[in-house]
């Protein structure tokens, strides 16, 4: 089996962090999303895995490099625009055809991994396996709808869902699924869906067969997706490197001190992790918190946010929750009169004050 995952797409609902990073690149628990889903293609025993890039390419490859790190093999293929899923799918047969695949959404996590879904997958013998999650919304998701346990209809993103069984990101073909992909047109959003690929499956008489996951399991595409997947992740977590931690320290739950990390004056409640090389003084970093490499958290309090590497939180009389903070971000109280807010923010930012 090979695995095949897909990691182009402009990730705007993630703006402004994806002007500067692939959607794939930005960390959970300071660890990108799209290395939880390689090591989850090689926990389930598949070494071979193509990667689908677009405009990010470059920052993909020097991120994944030819996959040794993850004990895989890894085949870069070429997407010229998003043009959906099912065209992912079909400018991949070359490398993938003549074996079964596993295909994965490069900004899914699934707390349980893949392994027992691709057991199950070898062991049914089916044409494809799908799995579906209750959801809330699932108008904003491929949405199944099951007859006596059968899949009978997908729908991608429909307006009047009929169920609420979303299409989690991840999928499992054998070689039935160059027909499908090569016979279906465009949608509406002139892309070729995998949903509607998949219904050409289920028109043709192949055996699709729905995988109910129980676990959790996010799309990390918009900002409160990667908090509530940063949570979660924060959550499996056991406490290490807090054994040499200074007396004025204090430290609750599990909460990692990545090596370098330097703690001064500083109460941390985990779950929550401190990134290497950064620095936390005179502050309370509280729970689901992923405070990235080499940053400063200096007299302040922050909770439930992710702080990516190099910023510099100092001195700010408010405690910050709930927040996605870019690289490289500085925020601090200006010395200078008048006391004003002053503000340099990027496109699409958004700003909450007290
Ligand atoms: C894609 C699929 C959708 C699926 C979702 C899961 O949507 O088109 O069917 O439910 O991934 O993450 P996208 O997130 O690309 O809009």
């Amino acid at each position: 089996m090979k695995g095949l995952i897909l990691s182009g797409g402009k990730g705007t609902r993630l703006r402004p962090l994806t002007y500067t990073r692939a959607k794939q690149l930005v960390p959970i628990a300071n660890k990108p999303v799209l290395f939880y889903g390689v090591e989850a293609i090689v926990a389930a025993g598949i070494r071979d895995i193509g990667v689908v890039v677009g405009d990010t390419r470059e920052e993909i490859q020097a991120a994944l490099g030819d996959g040794a790190r993850f004990g895989a093999r890894i085949t870069y293929i070429e997407q010229d625009a998003p043009r959906g899923l099912a065209h992912a799918v079909l400018i991949s047969e070359k490398y993938l055809r003549g074996e079964p695949f596993v295909m994965y959404l490069g900004d899914n996590v699934i707390a349980d991994g893949i392994t027992a879904l691709v057991d199950d997958y070898r062991r049914i013998g089916c044409n494809s396996q799908i799995l579906l999650a209750k959801v809330p919304n699932p108008s904003q998701f491929g949405v199944a709808e099951l007859e006596a346990g059968r899949v009978v209809r997908l729908t991608e993103k429909p307006k009047e869902p009929k169920s609420d069984l979303a299409l989690v990101g991840v999928y499992m073909f054998d070689d039935s699924i160059w027909d499908a992909v090569k016979s279906i047109q465009p949608s509406a959003r002139q892309e070729l869906e995998i949903t509607d690929a998949i219904q050409w499956l289920v028109d043709h008489g192949k055996t699709v067969h729905p995988h109910l996951v129980s676990g959790w399991w996010k799309d990390t595409g918009k900002i409160e997706d990667m908090l509530e997947a940063n949570r979660i992740i924060l959550d499996t977590f056991t406490a290490r490197g807090c054994d040499n931690l200074g007396a004025d320290c204090r430290v609750e739950g599990k909460v990692v001190v990545e090596p370098g990390a330097r703690l001064e004056r500083a109460s941390v409640r985990g779950p929550a992790v401190i990134g290497a090389g950064a620095t936390v003084r005179d502050a309370f970093v509280g729970p689901y918190t992923a405070i990235g490499p080499d940053c400063l958290i200096d007299r302040c309090e922050i909770e439930n946010s992710i702080v990516l590497e190099a910023s510099r939180l100092e001195r700010i009389p408010v405690r910050i929750a709930d927040s996605l903070i870019g690289k490289n971000v500085r925020i601090h109280p200006g010395l200078e009169r008048p006391r004003v807010h002053r503000f340099l923010v990027g496109d699409n930012s958004e700003i909450g004050l007290v």
